[in-house]
């Protein structure tokens, strides 16, 4: 791993950010670290950060003068933050304080690590450290999720006894940690360089009338997070997306915003030719209302009932996997509530597909809505492999190595 780590790391060029928390003290021990692997690194600190690490130690360690005052007349740079953004490879914050997650995830720009922050669009890793009640609050909470949906990496702070005297999370990684952890992750960065990936997402909407539809409980959740993972690990993605609250900001992401599920088998089956792998985790509406009343339909005082007639939707797995070439790889989703193990075979034969995810509406905290799923994979050779519950983005990082095995 140590030869590794320098292959990986030297004449890369990293951005250091360090704010004011006491796990500030460890951050010269990284700085050391990535330059005696063979970086070159320059920090960026808030004037928080500099109550707990000298300026002297931190341009001594990296050899480079350090940032801090977005309007100091010395810069070398006279945009220096934006000049930083185009010098770096990467970026990493350590430690990361509540305040200067909140910043980031409000698009706030107040100093010259915030600033820097806002300009900077390659990967950024993030290492939170704090106090566990403040991990803990929901503001923080939704600040870190919201970062982590859009792509922002985060080293996850460890557990153990915290400057304040209390046991909780909250403790920024250990250095040697830090490293190891962006090393995985920008070894994978372009793993799918060069290939492009269609993912289908969420709900359809089938239209009764004007104001009414009929949809299902899909958030699209599996399949963003799906896109994000691609999309991180280097590959050019095309996210169609049946309706949902969900956004998605990357730049390797081409996101087209479908209703019905015709509309998604036409986008489907536009960018599918042009696709090296296909994942289809939407749920599709099986069938639609045969017409759409223009107006919205009027209650009368003597309809005690209505009749809704439906027609079929086109099959979008099944026409995919009928025009699939052999240097194109096709997974499915599969939800089953019975039977689960042996209806999932059978579609996976019958729409022709390499591997089929299945979850179980009976397994908790897994299908519709949920943060977590429960996946098992079922492939075209006939083996099953079961996985335990995990976040959405670990099984999408999980489907991610599927695909890359079988590229
Ligand atoms: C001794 C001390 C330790 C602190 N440790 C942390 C910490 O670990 N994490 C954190 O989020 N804030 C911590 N704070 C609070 C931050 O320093 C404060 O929120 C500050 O505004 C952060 O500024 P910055 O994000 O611009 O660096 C600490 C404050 C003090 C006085």
């Amino acid at each position: 791993m140590l030869a590794y780590i320098y292959i990986m790391l030297t004449g890369k060029k990293i951005l250091v950010g360090i704010t004011g928390g006491i796990a500030a003290y460890k951050t010269p021990l990284l700085i050391r670290l990535l330059i005696k692997n063979g970086a070159e690194v320059k920090v960026a600190a808030t004037k928080s950060a500099l109550q707990f690490v000298t300026p002297t130690t931190l341009e001594t360690l990296s050899k480079n003068k350090i940032y801090t005052d977005l309007f100091a007349e010395t810069n070398e740079y006279n945009t220096e933050h934006v000049a930083l953004k185009d010098w770096a490879d990467f970026m990493i914050v350590a430690p990361a304080t509540a305040n200067c997650i909140g910043k980031l995830a409000s698009g706030i720009a107040d100093d010259a690590l915030s600033t820097l922050l806002l300009a900077f669009n390659k990967p950024l890793f993030i290492c939170p450290a704090m106090n566990t009640n403040m991990l803990e609050h929901f503001s923080v909470q939704r600040n870190i999720q919201w970062l982590k949906d859009n792509g922002i990496r985060f080293v996850e702070p460890a557990s153990g006894q915290l400057a304040c005297g209390v046991e909780g999370k909250g403790r920024m990684e250990e250095p040697e940690n830090i490293l190891d952890n962006v090393i995985a992750s920008i070894s994978q960065n372009n793993a799918f360089a060069g290939k492009r990936v269609l993912i289908t997402a969420g709900p359809t909407y089938e239209k009764i009338d004007a104001v009414r539809f009929i949809g299902n409980f899909s958030t699209g959740k599996m399949g963003y997070a799906l896109a994000m993972e691609f999309a991180q690990q280097g590959a050019e993605v095309v996210l169609v997306s049946g309706p949902t609250h969900l956004e998605i900001n990357h730049p390797n992401v081409k996101k087209i915003s479908v209703m019905s599920a015709r509309e998604m088998y036409e986008a489907a089956n536009e960018y599918y030719p042009t696709s090296n792998v296909a994942i289809l985790s939407a749920a599709v509406a099986d069938f639609r209302p045969e017409t759409a009343a223009e107006q919205k339909i009027k209650k009368t005082s003597n309809s005690q009932t209505m009749d809704l007639h439906l027609v079929q939707n086109p099959d979008i797995l099944a026409s995919l996997g009928s025009k699939k070439r052999d240097d194109q790889i096709l997974v499915g989703f599969a939800l089953e509530t019975n039977d689960e193990l042996a209806n999932a075979k059978k579609k996976l034969e019958k729409k022709n597909l390499d591997f089929i995810v299945l979850n179980s509406l009976q397994d908790a905290g897994a299908g519709f809505g949920h943060d977590t799923n429960k996946v098992t994979f079922v492939f075209k050779t006939g083996k099953i492999e079961q996985e335990p519950l995990k976040s959405k983005k670990a099984v999408a990082a999980d489907i991610a190595k599927r695909v890359r095995d079988i590229l």
